[in-house]
């Protein structure tokens, strides 16, 4: 989330002032009337990319139907795409209210002009990549909305991902399922899962955005659209997945450091995936390098997004 524009400075004028102090004596605003401009924008560019993101999901997990070993893992995957369309409908639905035309957004937007993240732009998902996505990609937008739920001062936003945050959970604990289940299959399937989750591990890790000393997002957190910095969600993400993985045997670059109090990744972001290989290569990069990375995107960000807008929705996805 922290790909947008650099953070601007909250403008001073009285109804400024009396926004933030209503906010930040915990109201919540019910009706965009009770808007600044400047709130409503950094709210909009929020719920914009939360949108964009469910949607992404759709193309991502769509070719997973195929993979699928028995009917149950089908059904499982196919539910999994259904609860993401159900979030997509519920943001875009939210999208409306502030002038936005949905059948616009989702099917004659220009697929370039879609916010997604690097963690969703890489297809084929085999049943391992299938829990590692829960596991990893789930758990991370999970801990996201679960945050904008909390916090979030527009009240009906707020509102409304409680549902969405109760499958996302739901789609999290399946991960943790599978992956326990795999990781009881034997050397040969262990090894299988550890080569996938050194691939997605990264991904996970900068699905929160750039580290904290870099770009922080003083607007929304001023604004209570959001509760936390992107090193404080990224930390409650290696609090989760850390300890699991430890659990099930599969290692991660990232562990507790007991000086700190809290966990730490193993090496320094940001760092680039090399597109051929698809392996990780450790060393530390600057930040534009990593920015024209996301910019550019996975293999499947724009043919699935345009695959989406033509052949994937309705019957046909299933
Ligand atoms: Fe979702
Ligand atoms: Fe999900």
């Amino acid at each position: 989330m922290a790909q947008a524009s650099l953070a601007r400075e909250i403008p001073e004028e009285a109804t400024e002032v009396a926004l933030q102090t209503r906010i930040k004596a915990g109201a919540t605003l019910e009706d965009i009337s009770e808007m600044t401009p400047r709130y409503r924008e950094v709210l909009v560019a929020t719920m914009s990319i939360a949108a964009d993101l469910e949607i992404m999901t759709l193309p991502l997990d769509y070719d997973a139907i195929a993979f699928a070993p028995t009917i149950n893992d089908r059904i499982a995957v196919a539910s999994a795409l259904q609860d993401e369309m159900g979030h997509a409908q519920v943001m875009f639905r939210m999208l409306e209210d502030f002038g936005f035309d949905s059948y616009h957004q989702v099917f004659e937007r220009d697929p370039k002009n879609f916010k997604s993240f690097f963690l969703l732009e890489f297809g084929n998902l085999s049943p391992i990549d299938v829990g590692l996505g829960h596991l990893v990609g789930d758990q991370a937008g999970y801990i996201t909305t679960r945050d904008l739920e909390e916090n979030c001062s527009f009240g009906p936003y707020s509102r409304s991902l409680r549902k969405v945050n109760f499958e996302e959970n739901f789609h999290v604990k399946r991960g943790e399922y599978m992956i326990r289940h795999y990781m009881q299959q034997g050397p040969e399937i262990r090894k299988r899962v550890q080569e996938r989750m050194d691939f997605w591990f990264p991904l996970g890790a900068e699905w929160f955005g750039a580290t904290d000393d870099v770009k922080s997002r003083p607007d929304q957190l001023h604004y209570k659209i959001r509760g936390s910095s992107n090193d404080q969600l990224r930390q409650i993400w290696l609090q989760r997945l850390v300890p699991f993985c430890e659990q099930v045997g599969l290692k991660v670059p990232a562990h507790f450091d007991s000086e700190k109090g809290i966990y730490v990744l193993d090496y320094q972001m940001p760092i680039l995936l090399n597109l051929e290989t698809m392996k990780w290569d450790f060393r530390t990069v600057t930040w534009p390098e990593k920015l024209a990375q996301w910019k550019k995107g996975g293999p499947l960000k724009l043919p699935g997004l345009s695959r989406m807008q033509t052949e994937l929705w309705g019957q046909d996805l299933w």
